[in-house]
């Protein structure tokens, strides 16, 4: 593992320092030739202008300072260069001209343009096919926005950074990486359009729930006992954790080839983890103009099982080598640090552990107060894997970032942040207290409760002690009192009346048989219902022996309030399953509890245990360990009640008529969707596609007439030339290394076979599958080859086919 003190990549950092080596691969192909020319000229105009250092192996920050620097450097250079520079990447507008950007008449010239060369609009393109004046390279240019060309010139730099790590790094996978970003933001810099990762990787976040939000439930879960400081304490463990998380250098695959920490499967897992990490993660770090994402918020438990073991031991050689450097108050940091980490190993290697089960959620209450902690107390010096303790708040420099980034961070922060928590915490505890208020407010409904479910009426009794519930049994080694015995009575009594079809003296060896106990119901001294069980800790499930109410008690609530008591009895035992065979009368009620005829335990866990009964149906119920059965209703109800408030408040937003938009009226031909007032506030995304009004919504669209468009695109697709890499899926045995990079694959057969099964019933899904074809093709290939050829060609008459059918947007 690397991961050591400096966060650079392990054979080169992306930070901005350039040397002359990208010439020679320069040399093979166009774009790169661009690339390398132009990275090599901020080399030496870095160089002589003395406002960089000289290449060398630098700390993350200071590779972020300096890439940040060359970019304020060009931005802050006259139009004509700027334009001069961005004519390097631009096509050439010149009707029939292939050329994708503009070449110095002198091959070395173009290093000066982000110093003191500016070449004139009318000199022409050293490119022998081209040969056009520069002017041609910009004139679509000329009119766009300073803050345009600046994100456009970023986007360069960026490319020109990942051009030179791609050409230094040794690892293959990695350079494979590189080379894909940079295609990706030179394509971009050519049609000016926003860099989007779109592929087999899939999107983040990868894993629910994500490291934070584990990580927090961690802190919840095993040191909420503790009191304030110590829990303050044990939260600034875990961020520091988070942080150096953040700031890990994640070894390549190759290097961890013959880490015996790792399973076959974990490798190959670990590969397309690394590989997102590199994508979202780390290069983005450094390249603004690509989207970023925190590790710790868009990865899970997978990668952390692959990486703990040696992070962890990397972590705990920094704080001990960076303990003097801590202030003394914040050192409790560092000496808890090995019993956190010792917890959270704990936790990633048990199967069932609550902090890694999405639905598994601190109290809201403890939530408020960790963010209120997190506001009050000055940030804690924070161990980064970059080596030197720093400001957990100093993260990544934005100085100079451009508009876009900025956006797109901002959506990023929202993604993340409604990834951990869905609404803004303010928002729904104004909800939940503007029920509350509610509830106060309106005394009749205390008085005459409308529409309160069964189960509240059986808490208010129990509450008030008209009810009672309790577990007895009969005992052959201790004394059992008299009341028990009375009660066990009754129990059997109940049984049998409620229960017909059993033998009284079969009802009655069970009921006082020691294995077995009895939930009883009691009112009034009586008991009125209960639930015979025997349970089995060994083989983790419990078995329903008889359940029941009294004639007069039935459908009141009892039932269910029974078996809510009867499940939190079981899980506070360790024990997560409910079986029982019930009769066909009780099946409905059964189901209503959440039991289900679909047995989810293996036979062996329970034959030869549970007793079976003919003409009675086997049901099962999982219990969740974190769910509390007899509150849970309430909960849902209270749940329900927020949400209805929390939709009304929207309702009130989305009523709200603002004035509006004067912009046109001050000659802006057009403004950015987004920024239209109001819009975001009603919950519109940027990725959401318009519905067009000439077409009903395609999922109304009748399906056997889509069928049959979709079968004579594919028959047409099938048939073009273009089409043989793709006509059935690629085997293993042809191209061993494919599905270690394509975890999606898909092919014209996969396709014919899926359209018979009828899984296309939209169009979206045939475009989809179609997309991944050629989006994985390029995503393996590289340009020059011929299967790249044939994904672009065969792609464009795939749509050609699409728009003849009506079937296509644009
Ligand atoms: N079939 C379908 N639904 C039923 C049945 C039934 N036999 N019994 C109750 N329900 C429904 C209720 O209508 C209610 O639904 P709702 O909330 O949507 O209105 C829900 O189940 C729970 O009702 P409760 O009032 O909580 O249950 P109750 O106190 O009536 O107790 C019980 C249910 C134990 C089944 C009771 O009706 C009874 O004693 N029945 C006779 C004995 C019996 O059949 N026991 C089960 C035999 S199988 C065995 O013991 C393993």
């Amino acid at each position: 593992m690397s991961g050591g003190p400096a966060i650079t990549l392990k054979s080169q950092p992306i930070d901005g320092n350039n040397g002359n080596s990208g010439n020679a691969a320069a040399q093979q192909q166009q774009t790169a030739n661009n690339a390398a020319a132009a990275a090599s000229s901020s080399s030496s105009s870095q160089a002589s202008s003395g406002t960089v250092p000289p290449a060398q192996e630098g700390t993350r920050q200071s590779s972020l300072q300096r890439i940040q620097l060359r970019k304020q450097k060009v931005f802050n250079l006259p139009e004509a260069q700027k334009l001069a520079k961005l004519s390097m990447y631009s096509a050439c507008q010149f009707e029939g001209c292939r050329c994708t950007g503009w070449k110095t008449p002198q091959e070395n010239r173009h290093r000066d343009v982000e110093s003191s060369y500016c070449p004139e609009p009318t000199e022409e393109c050293r490119n022998a096919s081209c040969r056009h004046p520069l002017r041609s390279h910009i004139s679509h240019l000329t009119e766009i926005s300073r803050s345009s060309m600046d994100e456009l010139l970023g986007a360069i730099i960026d490319m020109e950074n990942l051009f030179m790590s791609m050409q230094r790094v040794e690892d293959e996978d990695t350079k494979k990486v590189y080379l894909y970003l940079f295609r990706l933001l030179r394509q971009c810099v050519l049609t000016r359009q926003q860099a989007v990762i779109r592929g087999p990787l899939g999107d983040p976040p990868f894993e629910s729930p994500c490291i934070t939000k584990a990580v927090l439930s961690l802190v919840f879960y095993k040191y909420n006992h503790l009191n304030p400081t110590e829990l303050q304490t044990m939260t600034e463990v875990a961020k520091t954790f988070l942080n150096f998380l953040n700031h890990y250098n994640f070894e390549s695959p190759s290097a961890r080839r013959g880490d015996p920490t790792l399973t076959h499967e974990d490798a190959s897992t670990y590969k397309i983890n690394y590989t997102r990490w590199l994508v979202f993660c780390h290069v983005p770090a450094f390249c603004n103009s690509l989207r970023q994402f925190e590790t710790s918020l868009v990865f899970g438990r997978t990668l952390l099982r692959t990486v703990f073991q040696y992070m962890s031991q990397q972590l705990k050689k920094k704080c001990i080598s960076e303990r003097d450097r801590f202030p003394e108050d914040k050192r409790s940091i560092i000496t808890q640090m090995p019993k956190f980490l010792e917890a959270l190993r704990a936790e990633l290697l048990k199967d069932d552990s609550p902090i890694w089960d999405s639905t598994y959620r601190p109290p809201n209450s403890f939530v408020v107060q960790q963010r209120k902690r997190h506001q009050e107390v000055a940030p804690p010096a924070t161990i980064s894997s970059a080596g030197a303790a720093a400001p957990s708040g100093s993260k990544r420099s934005s100085v100079g970032e451009p508009a876009h980034k900025r956006v797109k961070k901002e959506v990023a922060e929202r993604v993340t942040s409604e990834n951990q928590d869905d609404l803004p915490i303010e928002v729904v505890m104004r909800a939940m207290k503007s029920v509350a208020e509610s509830k106060t407010s309106n005394k009749s409904e205390i008085l005459f409760p409308i529409n309160v479910s069964r189960d509240e009426n059986v808490k208010a009794e129990e509450q008030k002690r008209a009810i009672e519930f309790h577990v007895v049994g009969n005992s052959l080694t201790k004394p059992v009192d008299k009341q028990t015995i009375l009660w066990l009575l009754g129990l059997q009594l109940v049984f049998a009346y409620q229960l017909p079809e059993m033998p009284r003296e079969y009802i009655s060896q069970l009921v006082f048989d020691t294995k077995h106990k009895t939930l009883a119901l009691i009112k009034e001294n009586q008991p009125i219902g209960g639930i015979c069980f025997r349970p089995f800790p060994t083989q983790g499930f419990t078995e329903i022996v008889f359940c029941a109410v009294t004639m007069a008690e039935q459908v009141k609530g009892y039932g269910t309030h029974l078996m809510n008591h009867l499940k939190d009895y079981s899980i506070q035992r360790g024990i997560k399953h409910l079986l029982t065979f019930a009769d066909c009368d009780a099946i409905g009620y059964f189901k209503k509890q959440g039991f289900s005829k679909d047995i989810k335990l293996a036979r062996p866990v329970y034959a030869g245990y549970i007793k079976e009964y003919d003409s009675a149906t086997l049901m099962h119920c999982e219990l969740h360990p974190s769910i509390v059965n007899t509150q849970f209703i309430a909960v849902i109800r209270n749940q329900s009640e927020i949400l209805k408030e929390l939709i009304a408040q929207r309702h009130n937003e989305v009523q709200k008529v603002r004035t509006g938009l004067t912009c046109f009226k001050e000659g802006l031909p057009s403004i950015p969707v987004e920024s239209i007032p109001g819009l975001r506030e009603i919950g519109w995304k940027p990725q959401m596609r318009p519905v067009r009004a000439s077409r009903p919504l395609e999922e109304s669209t009748d399906p056997e007439k889509l069928a049959t468009q979709f079968a004579s695109v594919l028959q047409s697709v099938r048939q073009h030339t273009a089409a043989w890499p793709f006509l059935r899926p690629v085997t293993a045995a042809e191209v061993p290394d494919y599905y270690d990079h394509i975890k999606y694959p898909m092919d014209l057969k996969t396709m014919g076979e899926r359209l018979k099964k009828g899984y296309y019933q939209t169009r979206r899904l045939f475009m989809a599958d179609m997309a991944r074809i050629f989006s994985n093709c390029r995503f393996y290939n590289s340009p020059e080859t011929e299967y790249y050829r044939c994904a672009n060609s065969l792609e464009r008459y795939f749509q050609t086919k699409m728009r003849e059918l009506g079937l296509w947007d644009k």
